[in-house]
């Protein structure tokens, strides 16, 4: 089957949402989604692009149709202080019925070439420790699990302790 990647365009936010809602799915979270198209457009196609994304387009099945983005990679860089720039991976996903040819492949490779355009100097990503088909695809490529061998541990301040923390002290 063939198909076609392409940068995101302001008109696909409602692709992107639909299949970062897929992913959420397959992860069983997908009451979790709570971003709009709006807040994507606005985050994504504004003077400062918050995150950027790798589309994968194949043709629709009739004549008539047109091309369907069956999946999708989502970045933005990062920066480490020991070692410099990083392309971080947020969702990444293929629908399931067109996985298996090679688009996850062809989108990791659009990203290692930006990522040494760039000169980054790795590619970073959180993977659930229960997503063993994932883990098995990226060690195949010779990723290595960091929570493992450094012991770093993920950590969030949820927005309501910010709120908390920025709030003006009362009188
Ligand atoms: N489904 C999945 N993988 C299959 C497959 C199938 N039906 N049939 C074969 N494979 C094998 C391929 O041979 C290939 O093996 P390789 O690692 O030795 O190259 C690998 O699985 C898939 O390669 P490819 O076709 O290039 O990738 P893909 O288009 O299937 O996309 C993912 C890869 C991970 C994006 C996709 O499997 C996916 O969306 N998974 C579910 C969501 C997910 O876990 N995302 C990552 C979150 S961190």
């Amino acid at each position: 089957m063939e198909y076609k990647l392409r940068k995101a365009e302001p008109g696909d936010v409602s692709h992107i949402l639909r299949l970062v809602k897929e992913l959420a799915k397959y992860e069983e979270m997908e009451d979790q989604v709570t971003l709009t198209e709006k807040e994507l457009l606005e985050d994504g196609f504004g003077d400062t692009p918050f995150y950027h994304c790798i589309l994968a387009e194949v043709q629709g099945a009739s004549s008539t149709d047109g091309p369907k983005v069956v999946g999708f990679a989502m970045y933005y860089f990062t920066y480490d202080p020991w070692i410099g720039k990083q392309l971080y991976l947020e969702d990444f996903y293929v629908m399931e019925q067109f996985r298996g040819i090679g688009i996850g492949s062809e989108i990791l490779k659009q990203l290692s070439d930006l990522a040494m355009n760039t000169r980054c100097c790795g590619m970073l990503f959180v993977v659930a420790e229960n997503n063993e088909s994932s883990i098995k695809f990226y060690k195949r490529r010779g990723a290595e699990d960091l929570s493992q061998q450094e012991g770093w541990r993920l950590y969030r301040l949820a927005k309501d302790k910010l709120l908390k923390m920025s709030a003006p002290a009362e009188e």
